[in-house]
């Protein structure tokens, strides 16, 4: 993922790097409520001190900002959209990475906790 993401912002067209950054903030708007609640939930299993440990501020300011990094890297994938329409097959491209990405860490992931000795 880390791979794809430096290709994706460095090498590619601008189309395809805005199409994997507005997918990114789009699962990081949700994921990262995941993680806090689920940390909370399990504060002491994973060594916090309890569900306020500073720790996990980390996780509560992304709660805060990811929705407005939604909205802007909307906002600027529509404002590319407006001048040059022949992005847009570059913006799904560039969405379609990051999502394979984004399921293959996650498979990977379900496979090392159903058998830790897979990977
Ligand atoms: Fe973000």
């Amino acid at each position: 993922m880390g791979n794809n993401t430096h290709r994706m912002y460095r090498s590619e067209f601008l189309g395809e790097a805005l199409g994997f950054h507005l997918a990114s903030e789009m699962t990081s708007s949700r994921e990262f409520q995941y993680f806090l609640e689920g940390f909370k939930k399990y504060a002491r299993e994973y060594g916090l001190v309890d569900e306020e440990d500073p720790v996990l501020a980390f996780f509560a300011i992304h709660c805060e900002v990811e929705p407005m990094h939604v909205a802007t890297g909307r906002e600027i994938v529509i404002s590319y959209l407006e001048k040059n329409p022949g992005i847009a097959p570059q913006a799904m491209r560039g969405a379609m990475a990051f999502m394979d990405g984004f399921e293959h860490m996650f498979s990977a992931l379900n496979r090392r906790l159903a058998d830790p000795q897979s990977l």
